[in-house]
This record gives structure tokens, sequence and C-alpha cells, in this order.
């Protein structure tokens, strides 16, 4: 890599390329962009210059990422235009707040780099960010100042969404992108060499079952499928191929089968393999993959995070090196999370504590309910003692997600009938959102299946996948019996 200086640059009379091409770069953390926006802060009116202004300080926080420090300062005039800032100082710590109150504080209050009084992030829309000179672009470009570029490739208020899922995860870095399907395809892309291996499992979302078994094997990519609770089928496909990564949903889409995150981390490093789990139906508020000793955290932002069934996103959360390797893909697919629907997703995860509390309860007080009542034939939900990884769940998770699936005592017909005998939930593919939401999965994720296919991954016409929204308990029971009455 031929790298010059920037004076190099301005006496040369070619201008040449100085670096390989690198789009891996995360975009610019906010303790980077403070000094940036110090000035601008003292300047936004004759009154706030002249009362107390507050200063973000890079020099003050460097070295500890998630304090913020803010000077309560006087503003003194150094002579040259500067404003310099001296006083006294607060700091404000995340990083010792409850889950509850980082998913409302956390990257936001006095921490993120946009300059504003306002209490909410706002939306940058802007597809690119400009430089006011050439010579700031090649300091830029010879990472001597940090800067936005291209909106692609980061944007302020995407970076907040970012920085405040790193901050329930426990992560390094975290890259949010336009759906969740955007994150499994793109990180298994990044992860698994052409002509490499990688282990899954039978119970998952469809669509990454039909992403491993027929999009990958176009890059030479095969896999292993092992049920979620078969370590011995993992270590064989350990020992049998060069593995490079166990991606899983843990809990599963739709039977919520668990996998013992601790466990399966263990045996994978040992044989240099990486663990990714996508924790869409755990929220991470019930589960800490990353404690639990996985390399990769997957969501569907679309689901609990964002919670209002009113956007579409997906986060990979780990250490900075592993998600900067994706980033590089990412930037070059263009997956990009559009800055208003980072913002809703930020403003959905303001209530995420209150939603997952209320769906954690509703879903475990209903899973009981249907398992003792005559007209279900079975209840799946690992709250439950039936559930075959009920002691795994109550090692990992602190509660166990608003989603209960269920069979009807009865054939298609039937379990139809309960579907539409329901008056709360709406008939549609999702889930984790505040309205309440009913699908009968052979319907509506495997109708182009014939039946005994659908029956291959334990799909029954009976089977109905119920998501609990945050009504009241009370109505929502007694929909759900009055429409059991009704069958
Ligand atoms: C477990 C799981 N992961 C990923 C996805 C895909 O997410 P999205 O719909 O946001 O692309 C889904 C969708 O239902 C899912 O259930």
């Amino acid at each position: 890599m031929a790298v010059s200086s920037c004076s190099k640059v301005f006496s040369s009379a070619s201008f040449e390329c100085r670096s390989d091409p690198d789009f891996s770069a995360p975009p610019p953390r906010f303790e980077n962009l403070r000094s940036r926006c110090r000035l601008e802060t003292a300047s936004f009116s004759d009154a706030a210059a002249s009362a107390t202004p507050i200063s973000l300080s890079p020099a003050e926080v460097a070295g500890d990422e998630d304090v913020v420090v803010v000077a309560a300062a006087e503003e003194e005039e150094d002579g040259n235009g500067t404003v310099q800032f001296k006083g006294s100082v607060d700091t404000f710590s995340y990083s010792s707040l409850t889950d509850a109150s980082k998913t409302i504080h956390a990257a936001e209050r006095l921490g993120r780099g946009i300059v504003t009084d306002a209490i909410t992030t706002p939306v940058v829309n802007t597809s690119a960010y400009f430089f006011k000179k050439t010579a700031d672009l090649i300091d830029f470009k010879e990472k001597r100042q940090v800067s936005f570029e291209y909106g692609r490739y980061g944007n302020p208020t995407t970076v907040v969404l970012e920085e405040k899922i790193s901050a329930l995860e426990g992560a390094e870095s975290t890259l949010i992108m336009a759906s969740g399907m955007c994150a499994s395809t793109v990180l298994l892309m990044a992860l698994v060499p052409a002509g490499g291996h990688l282990v899954t499992t039978t119970d998952c979302y469809r669509k990454t079952r039909i992403f491993i078994e027929t999009i990958l094997p176009k890059m030479g990519i095969s896999a292993t499928i092992i049920d979620p609770a078969d370590v011995g089928a993992l270590e064989s496909a350990l020992e049998q191929h060069n593995v490079s990564l166990f991606f899983t949903e843990s809990p599963t889409n739709p039977f919520l089968r668990c996998v013992d995150i601790k466990l399966v981390s263990e045996l994978c490093h040992k044989k240099g393999a990486l663990v990714c789990i996508d924790g869409t139906f755990a929220t991470p508020l019930n589960q800490k993959a990353l404690a639990l000793g996985a390399d990769l955290v997957v969501h569907s932002a679309t689901k609990y995070i964002a919670g209002h069934n009113d956007v579409l996103g997906g986060c990979i959360s780990g250490p900075d090196k592993l998600v900067s390797q994706i980033r590089n893909l990412h930037h070059v697919l263009g997956g990009t999370l559009n800055p208003n629907a980072a913002y809703l997703i930020i403003r959905g995860m303001k209530t995420l504590h209150l939603r997952v509390q209320q769906q954690n309860s509703t879903g475990l007080r209903m899973a009981k309910i249907l398992e003792a009542h005559p007209k279900v034939k079975r209840v799946y939900y690992p709250g439950l003692p039936s559930h075959p990884e009920h002691e795994l769940a109550k090692r990992q998770m602190t509660g166990f997600g608003g989603v209960v699936s269920f069979e009807i005592d009865g054939d298609l017909m039937t379990t139809i009938k309960f579907v539409d005998s329901l008056k709360i939930p709406y008939i549609a593919p999702s889930f984790g959102g505040c309205e309440s939401i009913v699908d009968q999965p052979a319907i509506m994720s495997y109708w182009d299946l014939p039946q005994s296919e659908r029956a291959k991954y334990g799909i029954h016409d009976n089977l109905v996948r119920f998501s609990f929204g945050v009504e009241d308990f009370e109505d929502l029971k007694d929909d759900i019996l009055q429409a059991l009455e009704a069958i």
C-alpha cells in the first residue's frame, strides 16, 4: 500500500491513489466529532452565547468511550476568533445505568455528535457530507480527520441507534441495516468464505433457510443443519468440516427452541469457528448472547426493538474487528437504513423495556392458560416446564418474550375458524410489536409447499403463532377464550 503525506500530495504534479480501497471504516464515533461541534455549540444565538454555554469536550472524554463530559463553562475568546471553554465539569455515564434507562438515554443524552438542545435525536436527512476545502478531504482520506462522507457509509442519526443497541448488547460495535434479512445475509457472505462450511439449525425463519440452502451454494458454501439441542451433531460437524460459522436463532422461529449459547460457543471456539445468534425472539433485554460467549448477535429490529409495526431494520453487534469485516461488504452492497427509519427505531426503543416486560408477562400467563385448555393440543413456549429447553432458557434468558406458538386440537379449517374468530390481533406476518398479531404458519409462510413438505419442518395445519402485543392482558385472554369457544 503506497502512502504519502499531505504535503507530498500538494507538491506532486500527479495525483496518485495512496491507499487500497477500504470501505470497512465505521462511521465517526461521537467523541471524535465533538471537536467539530464545539464552536457551533456556542453560537446558536446571542442568547445562548450570553447564557452559560455547554460544550462537549473531546479532550476530557478521551480514554472513556461512553462517559460524556459536559463542561458547564464560561466562554473566552482566544484572539483568533475561536471560543474556548473553561469551568466545572459534569459527567454522565450510561454504562452504569440499567437496561431500562439505557433504552432511553444511551447514545443520546449529551452523547450524540449532533449539535442541538432538542431532547430528541434529530433526523439528519442527507445523502452526502461536504468538506470545506480539498485539504480537509485529503486529511479525511489520510485518516487525520474524522468525518461522515457518504450516506451509504454512515449517518449521525443512524450512529445514535447503533450506539444505543451496542449499549444494550454490551457490544463494541453495531451495524444497522435496512432489514433483518439484510443483516443476516450480509453477515453470512462476509464471514463464510467461498467454498466454506457453516452449521445452522432445522427450526429457523424460512427466508434464512432459503438463503442458506439455495443462494450460498452458488458461492460453493455448504451447510450442516442440526436440531437446536443436538450438541453431538454440532461436534461431529466441527470434526468433519472446516466450519467457519455456527449461525442460529435462539429462540427459534416458530417453535422457540433454544440453543445453549455458552456451550456451543465453547465448542465452536475450540475449532476456530465463530458463533452468531439471531436473538430476534429474545430481544436485547431478555438475553445477552455476547456475554454468554457468542461472537455476534443479530436482530430483526423490525420486531421488538422498533416495536410498533411501522418500520423495518436489522442489526449486527459484536467486536469492532468482526463488525468492520461485515461493514466492509455492507458498504458495497448498500442495504442502508434510511435516517427516518433510524429515528423511528430510536423512538420505538424508548419503551422497549416497558413493552418487553408486559409481553414477557402476557406471554407466560397466556401460555399457561393455553396449555391447560382442552381445545389446545400443544404449546411451544420456553417459559413452560413442558418446553424441551425450559431449564436452559431459565439459565440464559431473563424473560421468554411475547410470542407463543400452539397447536389447535383440530385441522386446517378448525384452525382458520379460531384465527378468524379472534377480534384483537391482526392476521399478519410479523411479531414483537405493540399490536397483537396472529398467524397460521402453514398458510402465512409455507402455503407454497404441499402439506407433506410443510410437515418436514414440523409445520402442521393446526399450528398458530401468536405475538402478544401490549394490549391489556384480560382483553387478550377474553378474546382467545371466546375464539376457542367458537371452534
Ligand atoms: C428470527 C428472524 N430473523 C430474521 C428475520 C428477518 O427480519 P426482517 O423481516 O426484518 O428482514 C425474521 C423475520 O421474521 C425472523 O423471524
